[in-house]
């Protein structure tokens, strides 16, 4: 029998990856909690938003909507101007695309020449390893700090050392996934000069934008004083409108840098133009349903954490945004792994090992809050009873 490697058929850096790993799904049981990831699969779009996409296509909003449809760029420009950034010029600097992973893959594909270095936090979310190795480029950690009251932070004086001369890229993620983060003005006004005195660029990840707990309000970078054409901003309606599965997002840059990301050869990221008439009606009409996720969100944030801070061996700071969780579990005596394995096996809660996001994780397991509270009670009252027996 001949055995062919397939690995020899490929991009080498596709070769070196390791297949996807199987996440545990409802599908293993039907009693189980998954908070694996962040999709919140109760929720249904509203019946307004749903139409809107029927009428559409009735319309005729069948054909080519290669460049994106205007009104839904003017659409976007309108509806970030609440974070206070002007885009003069939406139809030139809103490209639309299929969702944020869309986003990070046609950023990184406009900047990483093979070698070329990005600077990653740690912990990051899972995603941005991949896709910078896969276009050749090196990733730099630069490790989060945790504050007083457990919050992990961009550490300025340690992104300085990182930086060299083949420096291309930094990615922020604000609000974070999976510390649920959110960087100040201040810390972000210290990336933006260190961007601007070492000559690189911000690929600014903002898909949690309207979940944020904390006092602090979401900041945009690119609003900063010469950042525009320094600075590509990823949104997503996967998470604002629990839109995961329609693939619609968008990037926002500079008046300078925006064509050329828009000549990436990557058709595949185009969104059907009738789920582009409806992201207008979603951001003209949704705030309402955008309200009723927030209020859900927050609130079984607010009881998750807390549940996990009083179990024994785990300490657990309430987020200052996203629907993530974020737990310490070193008391336990447990690896991040164990810990995750463990906790399927005995309890059918299946939460992710906060090693997937990097070194700094290795002590914390990320739990995606997208079941209901009434759910959540029994996650958690499972969760407890795992730590209890250890
Ligand atoms: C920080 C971050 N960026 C990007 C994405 C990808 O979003 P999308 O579903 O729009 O591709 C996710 C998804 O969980 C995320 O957490």
């Amino acid at each position: 029998m001949i055995t062919m490697s397939v690995k020899k058929l490929l991009k080498s850096e596709l070769a070196n990856f390791e297949p996807r790993r199987r996440r545990m799904s409802t599908s293993d049981s039907s009693n189980a909690h998954v908070l694996w990831g962040g999709d919140t699969l109760d929720v249904k779009i509203p019946k307004y938003i749903a139409d809107s996409v029927y009428q559409a296509i009735i319309d005729g909003y069948t054909h080519y909507a290669m460049t994106g449809d205007p009104d839904f760029k003017n659409a976007i420009a309108k509806y970030y101007s609440k974070f206070g950034a002007t885009i003069e010029d939406p139809v030139k600097q809103v490209i639309v695309n299929s969702g944020g992973s869309t986003g990070i893959f046609q950023s990184f594909s406009a900047l990483i020449n093979s070698g070329d270095e990005v600077i990653l936090f740690d912990p990051t979310y899972s995603a941005y390893p991949n896709v910078i190795q896969f276009l050749g480029g090196k990733i730099i950690k630069s490790p989060l700090t945790e504050d007083k009251s457990g919050h992990f932070r961009p550490d300025i004086e340690d992104l300085k050392e990182r930086i060299t001369p083949k420096t291309k890229a930094i990615l922020v993620c604000t609000p974070d996934n999976p510390t649920g983060c959110v960087y100040t003005k201040e810390e972000l006004k210290g990336i933006a000069d260190l961007a601007k005195d070492h000559d690189f660029v911000v690929v600014s990840d903002e898909i949690y934008q309207e979940f944020i707990w904390c006092d602090k309000p979401h900041f945009p970078i690119i609003s900063l004083p010469d950042m525009e054409d320094r600075t590509i901003v990823v949104m997503s309606f996967s998470k604002t409108y629990v839109w995961t599965g329609c693939r619609v997002g968008c990037l926002i840059s500079g008046p300078s840098l925006a064509p050329y990301i828009s000549k990436i050869p990557i058709s595949l990221g185009l969104v059907p133009g009738a789920f582009q008439r409806a992201g207008i009606v979603a951001l003209e009409q949704g705030g309402g349903f955008v309200n009723s996720l927030y209020n859900r969100y927050r609130g079984v944030t607010e009881y998750c954490s807390e549940r996990l801070d009083d179990m024994s061996g785990v300490s657990c700071a309430m987020p200052e945004a996203t629907f993530y969780v974020w737990p310490d579990i070193s008391g336990t005596g447990l690896s991040d792994n164990e810990f995750s394995t463990q906790l399927w096996e005995q309890q059918q809660v299946s939460v992710r090992p906060g090693s997937l996001f990097g070194e700094k994780g290795k002590d914390r397991e990320r739990l995606a809050l997208v079941e209901p509270l009434e759910r959540l009670v029994d996650a958690m009252d499972r969760i407890e009873a795992f730590v209890n027996n250890l």
